[in-house]
């Protein structure tokens, strides 16, 4: 691939008028009815400056409309919209473009692509839980398949932020704590939507986001303040981002917060130094959803003149949805505050992308025929279920309450057995509820015996008959995603209420869970019998559940977000440093007088119908890269896949390192009986960290190993970089 298409660009370049150039760095979402003809941006700010009362803005948003705002395609001054989904719209835009407007520009339709299009997976941080690269490819790709058959050409996807705390809604937007499976999570994304040929009718681009260190909003509050060291912001929350740079991502989103005081979309370090100097990327960057005007809100700009110029300077290429840049650019280049060149770069970015779709040669990739055949196919739904099989997680099954027997007399508890809708998750906006199957759906189409009591309006009567019970809570979809931060992540007190009237019953209880975040879940803990966690599975949510529950399907997925006790430990995470006093042992170590210093369910987690051993561990240097190799066998009656994982502490450097690094891991199928060799290589690269003064540093200190299958894994060795000692 890679053509070179900077003449092209010249020549178009040389053609476009000031207006015609800002247009092309504009992107509108939908518009809002009523008695305001505006942008959700514009919207936004009426409401930000005192305009209308929140109650207005919500009435507007539930009668949103998309006003295409043709007159401005035709004069060449929109070169993008976030948020149409359908062909039909998507060519009719299109062809005001390339017929009607001077230069004939193609135009660049963008949407949220984040699990699934119309089929929907299951959200990000429950297929992270499958811990299967593989999958995470296949679902991105059958994503973009649908996506660009309804006429999508890039993604608002993968989101690599490393999210450490349960608090922030958006920690169910992507692959969870950490910063491997952060990358090998959005790099397998990013090849599946973009494919080796982006121009390519179903290959969307990917825009990575949110540039950077989201994650890690204060105190997990959304759209908070990121305060954090150079060092960590290099070793743990940037890696996700760069390694879906290096596999070819045509596109950053930069952050709605600032780090360190500057936003991201004000941060000239972050979006030249780094990403374009030091990375090479030569994509294009677009804003967060009204983020460039986000600028005067966060008091670095005087004015929205200001913002556009600190975004523009920085790098921001397209605004999304602010308008900013269209209201000031033109004097501010004009006027000579802002040089040309500036505005050649941004454009240029833009336009390169959409040679690379092929939106110049062929722009119409797409037709209502294609997006009919294409959506909700039956080999999609296949693969939701998949997706679902692999990501739910067993979190307690105790006395093998788990699987249930053939004939077994349910009663069914709680609303969220029966919502189709609510099994999607937060991002599923062009999924249809009646799509999806409901663990009721299920429950009917297998012929299940069971009693279903959504509201528990009749807990005794309905618990009498049923040899087990099944109580499905947790969250709302609404509850977790953006703008969704919880202070308090316990269960809600109905659910509760609930579960402990199960429980008096004396039957046993399996608690399904359906949620966005790690909830503090101790009473489930304490009191159920078994506890599956579904997170939202997506389109096939009900038949995964009911394959789990009944055993046709053996549970293998792994936590990938730590499950805290109680609120307070957040953020709470497994890579953690040593403080001078570790340890619950005594009064003055570092602890909390009123909650566990564990949490309660640790990284890595995750139960199975059977059993493995791992044996004959062997590790050793084997030049600049670790070799480790192991055996496993299942030991059990029941075919499974067992999540393999290897962490290493490297101790006594210039600076603490982490108590555990995931370094490597494996998903590997076996028989009853089965055993299979594992090998690793890690390169000792991937051991690399910045001293005091920023300086990349090799370990030089000993190197602990651990193999298993959670991050609990015992040690086995440790490694010094001279000799290994072998602790059996
Ligand atoms: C705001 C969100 O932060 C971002 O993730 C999303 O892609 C945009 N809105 C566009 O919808």
């Amino acid at each position: 691939m890679n053509i070179d298409y900077s003449d092209r660009i010249a020549a178009l370049l040389k053609e476009m008028t000031i207006d015609e150039k800002i247009g092309q760095l504009r992107q509108c979402g939908p518009s809002i009815a009523g008695a305001f003809e505006v942008s959700f941006g514009e919207l936004l700010n009426m409401m930000f400056d005192g305009k209308i009362s929140k109650e207005e803005f919500d009435r507007l948003m539930s009668t949103a409309h998309q006003d295409y705002r043709e007159e401005d395609i035709r004069r060449g001054e929109i070169g993008s919209f976030n948020g149409i989904g359908d062909s039909a719209t998507i060519n009719r835009l299109q062809k005001i473009a390339l017929e009607e407007s001077r230069l004939g520009i193609p135009l660049l339709f963008g949407y949220d692509v984040i699990h699934g299009f119309r089929t929907t997976f299951p959200i990000p941080l429950a297929e992270s839980c499958a811990w299967d690269p593989d999958l995470w490819q296949r679902t991105a790709r059958a994503a973009a398949d649908e996506a660009t058959a309804a006429g999508i050409h890039m993604t608002f996807a993968p989101m690599t932020d490393v999210a450490r705390d349960a608090r922030w809604g958006r920690i169910c937007e992507g692959a969870g704590e950490d910063v491997l499976l952060n990358s090998m999570y959005g790099v397998a994304k990013v090849k599946g939507f973009q494919t080796e040929d982006l121009s390519a009718p179903d290959a969307m681009a990917a825009c990575i986001k949110h540039f950077a260190a989201y994650g890690a909003v204060e105190a997990g509050k959304d759209y908070n303040r990121v305060d954090m060291s150079m060092q960590k912001l290099h070793e743990e929350y940037l890696p996700p981002y760069k390694a879906c740079i290096e596999a070819g991502a045509r596109a950053v989103m930069p952050a709605f917060n600032d780090i360190n005081g500057v936003p991201c979309s004000a941060n000239t370090w972050l979006l030249q130094d780094v990403l374009r100097k030091e990375w090479k990327f030569d994509g294009m960057t677009v804003s967060d959803a009204n983020a460039v005007r986000e600028l005067v809100s966060h008091g670095v700009a005087e004015n929205e003149a200001e913002a556009a110029k600190m975004a523009m300077t920085a790098g921001v290429d397209m605004d999304m949805s602010s308008d900013t840049y269209r209201r000031e650019l033109k004097k501010l280049v004009t006027n000579g505050t802002i040089p040309e060149e500036l505005l050649d770069r941004a454009v240029a970015n833009i336009l390169r992308i959409k040679f690379e779709l092929g939106l110049f040669d062929h722009p119409y990739q797409t037709d209502e025929d294609r997006e009919s055949r294409t959506l909700m196919k039956e080999e999609y739904r296949r693969l939701a279920l998949e997706a679902a099989q692999k990501s739910i997680v067993l979190l307690k099954n105790e006395g093998g309450i788990l699987p249930l027997k053939k004939n077994t007399k349910l009663a069914v508890f709680g609303k969220l057995a029966k919502e189709r809708g609510q099994m999607t998750g937060a991002w599923a906006i062009a999924s249809k509820d009646d799509e999806c199957v409901s663990l009721i759906d299920a429950l009917d189409s297998c012929g299940a015996d069971y009693i279903y009591d959504a509201a528990g309006d009749s807990i005794e009567k309905s618990a009498e008959a049923a040899d087990v019970l099944i109580l499905t809570l947790g969250e709302n979809k609404e509850e977790s995603g953006e703008a969704a931060s919880r202070a308090d992540i316990r269960l809600k007190k109905d659910d509760l209420d609930i579960f402990f009237r199960l429980k008096q019953t004396g039957k046993p209880v399996v608690a399904v869970l359906f949620n966005g975040r790690p909830l503090a879940v101790p009473e489930l803990h304490d009191g159920a019998d078994a506890i599956l966690e579904a997170w939202y599975p997506g389109t096939e949510a009900g038949t995964a559940l009911v394959q789990i529950l009944f055993g046709k399907v053996n549970p293998s997925a792994k936590l990938t977000a730590t499950f805290p006790y109680s609120t307070g430990q957040c953020p709470i995470y497994y890579a953690h440093i040593n403080t001078g006093r570790p340890g619950a042992h005594s009064k003055y170590s570092s602890k909390y007088l009123d909650t566990p210093l564990d949490p309660l369910y640790c990284f890595g987690y995750g139960l199975s119908y059977t059993e493995y051993e791992y044996s004959n561990i062997n590790v050793s240097a084997f030049g600049d890269e670790i070799q480790v190799t192991f055996q496993i066998r299942n030991i059990g009656n029941t075919a499974g896949d067992e999540i393999t994982q290897c962490y290493i502490q490297d101790t006594a450097e210039e600076r603490i390192r982490p108590v555990r690094q995931l370094k490597a891991f494996r998903r590997v199928h076996l028989e009853p009986g089965e055993s299979k060799t594992v090998g690793y290589m890690i390169p000792l690269n991937d051991m690399m960290y910045y001293d005091w003064q920023m300086n990349r540093k090799l370990p030089c200190g000993n190197l602990k190993i651990y193999v298993g299958s959670d991050v609990n894994a015992p040690m086995y060795c440790e490694l010094s970089m001279k000799e290994m000692k072998v602790h059996k």
